[in-house]
């Protein structure tokens, strides 16, 4: 389980949960190669090196590059976690997916229905400037649903939301199947969402957690009651 202490330099990037051609034909393989093996991964290797360089500056009280490296840990961290969740709340075309019981009351409760919910969430991630995310994100401090647009993985967030959907929106995620249709690709990888892991990610949301990877319901099951030892 991921819910430990990482420490400084020790992130690994998260194995893909199928295999590179398992999206098709909405995500070609080439795509999601290169994606989860080159960009993902720079990602996880610019948070280490940005962690390990922050440890030599406290070590040697040498903070001149401090904008730098807060700067790197703000990006390929944010990077890192979108990215992994991307990898998780997507799933092969024609597995079940029905919405989640609690996904469906909470999408229902704030944005009065599905389709209102789907038709922001799909614009807000059309017009993300640039290279972003749309993101859907469950807000402990206002105990709802948002969606939210990420400019490059960092900005624009509202502190304190935890995403628990998020559709990666840079053009390395699409280019080589859409070019520039952006709106495109965002439809047709809406057929690709693993409603299931979305309702498990809003239940541990709820709790404040945000796990990297996909567990089996018993690993889940575990991890809840080691948290909450009183649940049995
Ligand atoms: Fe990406």
């Amino acid at each position: 389980m991921e819910f430990r202490m990482i420490p400084p330099g020790q992130h690994v990037l998260p194995p893909l949960p199928y295999s590179y051609d398992a999206l098709e034909p909405v995500l070609g393989q080439e795509t999601l190669r290169i994606h989860h093996d080159k960009h993902h991964k720079s990602y996880v290797d610019g948070l280490n090196n940005a962690e390990i360089n922050l440890v030599e500056a406290r070590e040697n009280g040498d903070y001149n590059l401090i904008k730098y490296w807060e700067n790197e840990l703000a990006f390929n961290g944010s990077g890192h976690i979108l990215h992994s969740i991307y990898w998780t709340i997507m799933a092969p075309l024609g597995a079940a997916r029905q919405v989640g019981v609690q996904t469906l009351n909470q999408i229902n409760m704030y944005f009065g229905s599905f389709q209102k919910f789907k038709d922001q969430f799909i614009s807000a991630s059309d017009k993300v400037e640039g290279s972003g995310w749309g993101v859907l994100s469950w807000q402990p401090t206002w105990n709802r649903l948002e969606i939210l647009q990420a400019g490059k993985h960092q900005n624009l967030t509202q502190w304190s939301g935890i995403p628990i959907l998020v559709c990666d929106v840079w053009e390395h995620a699409y280019y080589l199947n859409y070019q520039n249709k952006r709106r495109d690709y965002i439809e047709a990888w809406w057929d690709l969402i693993d409603w299931q892991e979305v309702e498990r990610r809003l239940l541990y949301a709820m709790k404040g957690q945000v796990p990297l990877t996909r567990e089996k319901e018993k690993a889940y099951n575990q991890s809840v009651r080691s948290f909450h030892p009183h649940l049995g």
